[in-house]
């Protein structure tokens, strides 16, 4: 089992990797400690792994709820249901909350985990790619507003995140290439030698190979808990980790929200920070052409859909980055080096989305 940690003085906690972690026995006892669980978890999920789960946890009382699957039951409304739950089951400031399931359920659990009786502890156990090496580190936690994604939120740290890379055997194809779109992103901002792995294994990758997956989770979650460990709250460099965000955002909103998977369009989005950042000087073109073929290569698109330019750049200037009116964009250097800047001739926006991606 690979043992990492995440760096927060008092709120420091374990990221756990490995095969077959959901049946070793003990595994989760020195964090829950007979203290009353709920789990958090969704239809599809439950039937998954629910059984395995509840097996895990000894000497406890469990009680579970079972969300609707899909980014739709991300609201405020599924959020009260939790509550409703811990209110039935008379859950005390003691209880723990326990994810099962990829970043939707982590994301609600964890909101739900920061705002019963002011904070109680919760445990991660991330089933997606993306999860597991994205959205269970790092404690954002949140439910959507009408108005826009993870609108709500909080900063919540969970006590663990169990990762048992095995439950990746049954994530479709579609999401197993969303989740690697974020991994080529730590690639991207901070580790070129990740990204020419990436580019030497996408196959093996793939395929599904045991120790290619492991690896991958790992070497995510150990940037990733760099970064936050830096950074929690992200005043500053924690920024780096939404590199294509802005842009991919704009796509998933203008998309609508449940047509592009969010790794789908982060790649598109990546490519249009590439892009831009070849056209401002900051990267080689031959090295936009190389982040392109990667995302080919790993099934993920490399353009956003047809938009219209005005449309699009609305839907950026919504982007949680944005300060006094000025769009922040993540762009890169190199490939291994990413800044956060506002710093760029604005006409060239403009001209990039008219010209170049929006046809
Ligand atoms: P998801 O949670 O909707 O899971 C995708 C689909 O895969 C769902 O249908 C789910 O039921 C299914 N699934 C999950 N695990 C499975 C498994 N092992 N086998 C078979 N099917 C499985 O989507 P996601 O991509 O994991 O997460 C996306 C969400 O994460 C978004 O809401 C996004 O805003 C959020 N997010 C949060 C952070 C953060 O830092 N908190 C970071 C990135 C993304
Ligand atoms: N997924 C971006 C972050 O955790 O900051």
């Amino acid at each position: 089992m690979i043992n990492l940690n995440v760096a927060l003085g008092q709120r420091s906690y374990p990221i756990l990797i490995g095969s077959g972690l959901l049946h070793r026995q003990g595994v989760l006892d020195t964090f829950i400690n007979g203290r009353d669980v709920l789990i958090v978890t969704n239809d599809h999920l439950a039937m998954l792994y629910l059984e395995p789960l509840q097996k895990l946890i000894t000497g406890s009382r469990i009680e579970k709820i079972i969300l609707p699957d899909g980014e739709a039951s991300k609201t405020p409304d599924t959020l009260m249901t939790i509550f409703d739950a811990l209110v039935e089951y008379r859950y005390a400031r003691d209880c723990v909350l326990l994810a099962l399931g990829g970043g939707v359920v982590g994301d609600i659990c964890g909101f739900a985990a920061a705002s019963w009786q002011r904070g109680v502890d919760f445990i991660q156990v991330p089933t997606t790619l993306l999860a597991q090496v994205d959205s269970s580190v790092g404690g954002k936690t949140a439910v959507n507003h009408p108005g826009g994604k993870n609108l709500i939120g909080a900063f919540h740290q969970p006590l663990c995140v169990l990762s048992d890379t095995d439950t990746l055997y049954t994530l479709p194809d579609r999401e197993l290439s969303a989740g690697l779109a974020e991994v080529v992103k730590y690639g991207l901002l901070g580790d070129a030698e990740l990204f020419e792995w990436l580019e030497r294994e996408h196959a093996g990758l793939l395929k599904r190979d045991a120790e290619r997956l492991q690896h991958i989770v790992r070497r995510s979650c150990e940037i990733k808990a760099q970064v936050v460990a830096a950074d929690e709250q992200e005043r500053g460099q924690r920024a780096l980790l939404n590199l294509g965000h802005t842009f991919g955002h704009a796509i998933e909103r203008c998309a609508g929200y449940g047509e592009w998977l969010h790794g789908e369009a982060i790649a598109a989005g990546m490519c249009m920070a590439a892009a831009f950042s070849a056209r401002i000087g900051w990267l080689d073109a031959a090295d936009v052409e190389r982040i392109k073929v990667l995302f080919i290569r790993l099934n993920l698109p490399v353009e956003p859909p047809q938009i219209d330019p005005g449309k699009f750049l609305a839907a950026m200037s919504l982007d949680k980055k944005v300060m006094a009116g000025e769009i922040r964009l993540v762009l890169l250097r190199s490939i291994g080096d990413a800044a956060v800047t506002a710093d760029y001739p604005s006409h060239e926006l403009v001209d990039l989305l008219s010209e170049q991606f929006i046809h």
